[in-house]
């Protein structure tokens, strides 16, 4: 029997949860929910409960919406630290943000477990205070391999993206991936670009791109201007991948807190998160394909305020649930 592990988290999360929760409801998908995030910090002292992570290992799937809470900013434990040890201790190094729009269709393939996030970070005794990007040849390799067997399945295009004129890391990933590439993926076209003018390209031309390879600080700042440029936060999901189950799935958004409580979050992001659940976390790529298209009616038919729309949270579900039932 199928089970997903949902973490609902904080502001928006438990919102938009709410949504994707019905859907696995009508898909007869089995699901339990567990503390994660600010809320567990106020309620156990920890982002990420023992009973939550062993939930986590136990399901087929994590199904993540948002954690953040702005009363703990600047406290020495923070809910995305227990964003930062899930996605760790589950080993998922592939995060895949795909965007997608007229015209548009590329996938950010974001490494997620190492680099500026997981480095040497401290505070020396002279007052300065650091946090080291590291990537060892491994790492660059197995997040590599998997951006070339994406593009190879699209029978698409591989741009990877670095800083190899300052960063001495750059160095490291561009030799990998130019070597991988070289000796196993020759069908492959692959190109390199530097991380600040290809911040443009992904403004001024997204349509020439298509399949990203990137470190995870470039990765993370990428996908948030990607998802600017197709439809936004609201509607940017995101898929990250270990080499075993169970996968993370989460939308690129956060805890928004600025509109949590007033039930008018969009909630595509997160039932398209669900949806490449389906498609990578659960062998349901039927399912998967119903619900994307599902959500493109509920998008059309039922906007929410960041789309300009008047519809709320509810009521964008309700649509969606109908389009997947009809
Ligand atoms: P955010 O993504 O929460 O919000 C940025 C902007 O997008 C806001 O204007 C917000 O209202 C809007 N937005 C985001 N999701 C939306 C949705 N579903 N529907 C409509 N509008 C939406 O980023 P932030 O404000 O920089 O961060 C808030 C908190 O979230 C921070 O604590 C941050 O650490 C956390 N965060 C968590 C995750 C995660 O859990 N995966 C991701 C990003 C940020
Ligand atoms: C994201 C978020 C996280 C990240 C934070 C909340 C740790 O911004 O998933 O994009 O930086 O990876
Ligand atoms: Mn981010």
């Amino acid at each position: 029997m199928t089970l997903v592990a949902v973490l609902p988290g904080d502001g928006i999360g438990p919102e938009v949860a709410a949504e994707a929760i019905r859907v696995l409801d009508a898909l007869g998908i089995e699901h339990a929910e567990h503390a994660f995030g600010g809320n567990a910090i106020l309620a156990d002292g920890t982002p990420l409960p023992d009973q939550t992570l062993e939930a986590c290992r136990a399901a087929d799937a994590v199904l993540l919406a948002a954690v953040g809470l702005p009363e703990l900013e600047g406290r020495p434990v923070r809910p995305e630290q227990g964003l930062l040890g899930l996605r760790r201790e589950l080993g998922v190094y592939a995060n895949l943000r795909p965007a997608s729009a007229d015209g548009i269709d590329l996938v950010i393939v974001r490494e997620l477990v190492g680099g500026l996030y997981f480095g040497a970070k401290g505070t020396r005794d002279d007052g300065t205070w650091f946090d080291t990007c590291e990537y060892s040849r491994p790492e660059v390799e197995r997040i590599a391999r998997r951006a070339f067997e994406i593009a190879r399945e699209r029978r698409g295009r591989l741009t990877s993206v670095d800083k190899v004129n300052v960063l001495h890391t750059s160095r490291l990933w561009r030799d990998v991936v130019s070597e991988l590439g070289a000796s196993e993926y020759g069908d492959v076209p692959l190109d390199h670009a530097l991380v600040d003018s290809f911040a443009m390209t992904v403004v001024t031309a997204p349509e020439t791109i298509d399949v990203v390879v990137t470190e995870n600080t470039f990765g993370d700042i990428l996908s948030d201007v990607a998802a600017a440029v197709t439809g936004g936060l609201g509607v940017a999901a995101s898929a990250s991948l270990g080499d075993e189950p169970p996968g993370l799935f989460e939308p690129v958004h956060g805890s928004a807190p600025q509109i949590a409580g007033q039930g008018i979050a969009n909630p595509a992001a997160m039932l398209r998160s669900t949806a490449l659940m389906l498609r990578h976390g659960l062998g349901r790529p039927d399912e998967a394909e119903a619900l994307e298209r599902a959500v493109e009616t509920g998008l059309r038919d039922a906007p929410t305020p960041d789309l300009g729309g008047t519809a709320t949270t509810r009521g964008m579900g309700d649509a969606v649930l109908r389009a997947l039932e009809g």
